[in-house]
């Protein structure tokens, strides 16, 4: 049987994909932020997933603001990096899985989640910038990626708690695929930020460590905030941490917490990555 093995929150800072790019990513502002992944790389080589469901929302690149899901599965075998304006960025294409997605499609919609589906659809720098945060920059992505795209953007987002639920039934359909695969799910966006408007550049450092804190101590406060104190807490785009609460009503009752990492500054805001375990230590 497929089981979920391991899960992770990270922002998906476009600075941070263009600085690798670039071969920035050994200078002074650069370095710390690299060597904070650092762990985190080793973490997923040794979880080794045979797939990842990445949970992330799109910026208006694969969609437009005339056409937005509410929650959309990637089911096609490929998908591109999309042209956000310079080009589509340098890295490798994602491979899906298709067979995996169909199934969640199936199960997610009969239990009453109305997913859209995607055969084509090109993936942003919510999806390649934390595949680069976990592998850095090879020649083909280790793992093969289900994009699941959450609607964050625009209103009304799907409250925290829908997330976290969806999250708990994407649990149940990973268990009741026959193949024996080892599936991660990985939550991106956040932490606190505001890229617009008079509050652009803030942060809030307690609203995300004890985000951080109650990812593992009290999951059901954090599937209880609602928009306005999102907004208010954790700024306009803070919103995209409901994604990091998919990722974790999948992981279950007690995941253990493998790494963390909390750096300030990071381009606009802090960046903010955690990773869990969900079997027994070896
Ligand atoms: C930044 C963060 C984001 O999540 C994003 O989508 C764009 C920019 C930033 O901090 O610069
Ligand atoms: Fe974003």
């Amino acid at each position: 049987m497929a089981r979920i093995v391991a899960g992770a929150g990270t922002s998906h800072i476009p600075a941070v994909g263009a600085a690798l790019d670039r071969g920035e990513a050994g200078n002074d502002y650069w370095r710390p932020i690299f060597a904070g992944f650092e762990p985190a790389r080793e973490w997923i080589a040794g979880v080794a997933p045979d797939v990842a469901i990445i949970v992330y929302n799109d910026h208006a690149s694969a969609f437009s603001l005339e056409l937005t899901p509410t929650f959309t599965l990637g089911l096609a075998d490929r998908f591109l990096p999309a042209d956000q304006g310079y080009g589509r960025r340098k890295v490798p294409a994602v491979e899906g899985n298709p067979e995996l997605a169909t199934h969640l499609l199936e199960r997610l919609v009969a239990e009453e989640f109305d997913m859209a589906q995607a055969l084509e659809m090109d993936v942003d720098h919510g999806l390649t910038v934390p595949l680069s945060v976990f592998c850095g920059a090879p020649d083909a992505w280790p793992f093969p990626v289900i994009p699941l795209a959450v609607n964050v953007i625009k209103y009304p987002q799907p409250t925290a708690r829908r997330c976290m639920r969806l999250g708990e039934a994407i649990g149940r359909a990973v268990a009741s695929f026959g193949e024996d695969l080892r599936v991660a799910v990985i939550g991106t966006g956040g932490m606190s930020h505001q890229l617009q408007g008079e509050r652009a550049g803030m942060w809030n450092p307690e609203f995300d460590h004890a985000f951080l804190d109650d990812l593992t101590a009290d999951p059901e406060r954090l599937a209880g905030l609602d928009h306005v104190s999102l907004v208010r807490e954790a700024g306009s785009e803070g919103m995209e941490l409901i994604m990091w609460l998919v990722m974790r009503g999948a992981l279950g009752d007690a995941p253990r917490e493998a790494y963390r990492f909390y750096h300030y500054p990071a381009s606009n805001t802090a960046l903010g990555l955690i990773a869990f375990d969900c079997e027994p230590a070896k």
